[in-house]
């Protein structure tokens, strides 16, 4: 069951964002400037949506292209905003993507379904993030960053080993917004 909203859900729904988990990318952007001077951003596991909303409000010069396999809850006609039905997983996509790239940001808060068996859900979370590793190397610009998210459960440390061969820094950190009982993380590239 759901737990009931906390001051975080509280404050999404006043400021009219779609999901809690706005708060997870506004203190990673706080506290890494993720978002400064970023004109193209890719967002990965976008639906509902508050991830592509923050970042519109925030620059809104900024163009962005959502992909989930859900739909995002934001009107088609929002400025600046390109939305693709469709799987990280799918090669094809990616072909999709490199024509709408280069990028200053990707970022990804895509998470698979959750079963129960931790080490089923974090080995399918790690096969996710491992994917738009890919992507982003494939797609960000010369000083571009990354933000994956991924369910601990031991990959976090070979992931981050794989990014340092392609990014200057990486490392991991967990929002505060993040809920009490979720083992999620977030690792971070900067080019
Ligand atoms: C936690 S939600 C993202 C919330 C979003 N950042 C927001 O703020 O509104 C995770 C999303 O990942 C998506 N997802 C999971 N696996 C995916 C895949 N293989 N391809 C595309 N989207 C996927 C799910 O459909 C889900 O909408």
């Amino acid at each position: 069951m759901r737990e009931k909203p906390d001051h975080y859900a509280i404050a999404a729904k006043q400021q009219g964002y779609l999901a809690r988990s706005v708060f997870k990318l506004e203190e990673l952007d706080h506290r890494f400037h993720l978002t400064t001077d970023a004109r193209a951003v890719l967002d990965l596991g976008a639906a509902p949506g508050s991830w592509a909303q923050y970042v519109l409000r925030t620059r809104p010069s900024a163009r962005v292209v959502a992909v989930d396999v859900a739909p995002l809850r934001l009107p088609e006609d929002t400025p600046n905003l390109t939305v693709l039905m469709d799987d990280i997983f799918k090669p094809e996509l990616h072909e999709q993507l490199v024509g709408y790239g280069p990028y200053d940001l990707v970022l990804s808060d895509a998470a698979p379904p959750t079963t129960g068996n931790r080490g089923l859900d974090s080995a399918r979370s790690a096969a996710l993030a491992e994917m738009v590793i890919e992507l982003a190397r494939r797609t960000l610009t010369a000083n571009g960053r990354l933000v994956v998210k991924v369910f601990q459960g031991g990959e976090e440390r070979h992931l981050l080993q794989h990014m340092r061969k392609d990014f200057r820094r990486a490392r991991a950190c967990k929002p505060r917004a993040c809920r009490k009982d979720s083992f999620e993380t977030y690792l971070l590239g900067f080019r």
